[in-house]
């Protein structure tokens, strides 16, 4: 990933049929974004970034953006009725509602979407102000998700024209260590996963660089499918989830039911020091899913040697797989919305390019464990 601040200088080389340089921001609509805002500042590390609401003259929503390293996070809240935020919001739940994607020329990039078939969410736009000028462009993914292309060489501004910086001199908790999204997951409906695949593969150009089936995943009630597909750079990651049949109602299933519908369900965001960032994390009352000790009993024998002290991640519930190419750390929270919806995935990769197979039935026991509890399984 590049930093952000480096962004305006570096430019990829690329034959792709979609060039991205990286993700640009994640945008999601919340009932309260103040108190959203503050739940990532104080609970995950992020620090306060930018502002758009009543204040720069916006009447009808305002937005709080937070920042960690590379990760930028855009918390919206409608502030009247009959929007079409407030509508989104009544449907699903707080949840993503654009994944925007950093590119050289965003009217380049919706074009050749458009061109392929993509459906349109916004045309090319150009704002501007003091800092220069930003094109944006979308189109819709699955769901009522979309992608917004964001061109910003011509900008040096602290996020977006129209947005002005969010100062909290009193309050900004430190860093927890997050880096950069590695990943972004999507639910999407039972049967439209390979729909989704072929979007990607056609649409954005992305190949899919592994799949999984229900004989991979599959724990006594949930079954599920995915395949994940990446970008020509390998700096954007979206594994397509979809249920398959299980005896009672699998997570996707449940996350389909909550959402209405196809949806992001979970972000997974990078670390160089994952115990350092889950003990900070589980310290600002970050709550994770547990696997039981005995997945510890015998870890060691599953994965061969890691660098890191088997104590710690028992202690911290920290999960280790590997593959062909090293090896790497994971652990999932428990969901952060209202509805049992999405949540995040905080990662550490030591050589490994894949997603944690090796944990998936473990950890899908503990989000049964959960599901029990709700009275959703
Ligand atoms: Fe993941």
């Amino acid at each position: 990933m590049i930093d952000i601040q480096e962004k305006t200088t570096e430019v990829v080389e690329s034959t792709d049929l979609m060039p991205i340089n990286g993700t640009d921001y994640i945008e999601m609509y919340v009932g309260n974004a103040k108190q959203a805002a503050h739940f990532y500042k104080s609970a995950f590390g992020f620090q306060s970034l930018a502002y758009a609401g009543l204040e720069t003259g916006l009447r009808d929503r305002e937005s709080y953006v937070v920042v960690q390293d590379k990760i930028r996070i855009v918390l919206t809240s409608p502030l009247q009725s009959n929007t079409r935020i407030g509508e989104q919001l009544d449907k699903h739940g707080d949840g993503v509602k654009v994944i925007a994607l950093w590119v050289e020329d965003a009217t380049e990039s919706y074009h050749s979407a458009m061109s392929r078939g993509a459906k349109s969410y916004m045309e090319p736009v150009t704002e501007e102000d003091n800092h220069g000028k930003v094109v944006r462009s979308g189109i819709y993914t699955y769901g009522e998700t979309v992608h917004i292309f964001v061109e910003r060489k011509d900008y040096n501004g602290v996020f977006l024209p129209g947005y002005k910086k969010w100062d909290t001199p009193n309050y900004n908790p430190d860093s927890v260590g997050l880096k950069f999204v590695d990943h972004m997951v999507g639910n999407v409906e039972l049967g439209m996963m390979n729909e989704w695949v072929k979007f990607y593969e056609d649409v954005m150009g992305f190949k899919q660089i592994l799949s999984f089936d229900d004989k991979d995943i599959s724990t006594d009630y949930t079954a599920l499918m995915s395949k994940v597909m990446s970008n020509g750079n390998g700096r954007i990651k979206f594994p397509i989830n979809e249920p398959a049949d299980g005896k009672k109602k699998s997570q996707i299933e449940e996350y389909l039911d909550f959402y209405e519908g196809a949806g992001v369900q979970h972000i997974a965001v990078a670390t160089d020091n994952i115990i350092e960032t889950v003990t900070a994390l589980r310290d600002r009352g970050v709550e994770f899913l547990r696997v039981p000790q005995t997945y510890y009993d015998t870890l060691l024998d599953r994965v061969g040697d890691i660098d890191e002290d088997l104590a710690p991640l028992r202690e911290l519930g920290i999960l280790v797989d590997r593959d062909d190419e090293g090896y790497l750390l994971q652990i999932f929270t428990k969901t952060v919305m209202p509805r049992p919806t999405m949540f995040f995935e905080i990662i550490q990769r030591k050589g490994a390019q894949s997603f944690g197979k090796g944990n998936f039935k473990a950890l899908f026991e503990a989000i049964e464990r959960e599901q029990e509890l709700r009275g959703t399984l």
